[in-house]
């Protein structure tokens, strides 16, 4: 930029400021702009933990059980009958890949089409939660 430099500081202004303050500045710059994505992970991990669906769903022991019968009658047909994959994934192993949230997330979001979304009731997404980690 060429030209008479504006008439109000920014304060990065070099004529201004002189040189180790300026560096002074910009880390604590630095240092803001951390301690605000900090901050702002930390809101986004606790909404995620607060997310009551997951908590109640998390909060109960599943049967794999009745997992596997959800999982027959609403996912076979593109996950295999033994979860072998065919339109859908392999999900052998799937809870090695994914986190329990991941994988709620996976089951009620409808974010990766073809695959729909679906609104289990809370022990129902326990069972099938039981179901995926009970394949080998
Ligand atoms: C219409 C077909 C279809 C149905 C029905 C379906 N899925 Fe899927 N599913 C998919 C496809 C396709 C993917 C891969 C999505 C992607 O990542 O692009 C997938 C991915 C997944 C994944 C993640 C796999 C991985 O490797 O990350 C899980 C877990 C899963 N499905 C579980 C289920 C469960 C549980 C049900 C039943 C409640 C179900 N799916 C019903 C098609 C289906």
């Amino acid at each position: 930029m060429t030209g008479s430099p504006p008439s109000i500081s920014s304060g990065l202004d070099p004529a201004v400021l002189p040189n180790p303050s300026r560096r002074g500045l910009i880390t604590a710059l630095v240092l803001l702009a951390a301690t605000a994505c900090a901050i702002l992970a930390l809101v986004l991990l606790s909404a995620s933990r607060r997310d009551p669906y997951t908590q109640a769903v998390l909060s109960q022991p599943g049967s794999a059980q009745d997992g596997g019968r959800l999982f027959r009658l609403n996912c076979a047909g593109c996950h295999g009958l033994a979860a072998q994959g065919l339109v859908g994934p392999n999900l052998h192993g799937v809870d090695r890949r994914k986190s329990d949230r991941q994988l709620i997330q996976q089951v009620v979001s409808g974010r990766t089409p073809p695959m729909p979304r679906f609104q289990p009731d809370p022990q129902a997404m326990a069972d099938l939660l039981a179901f995926l980690h009970s394949l080998p």
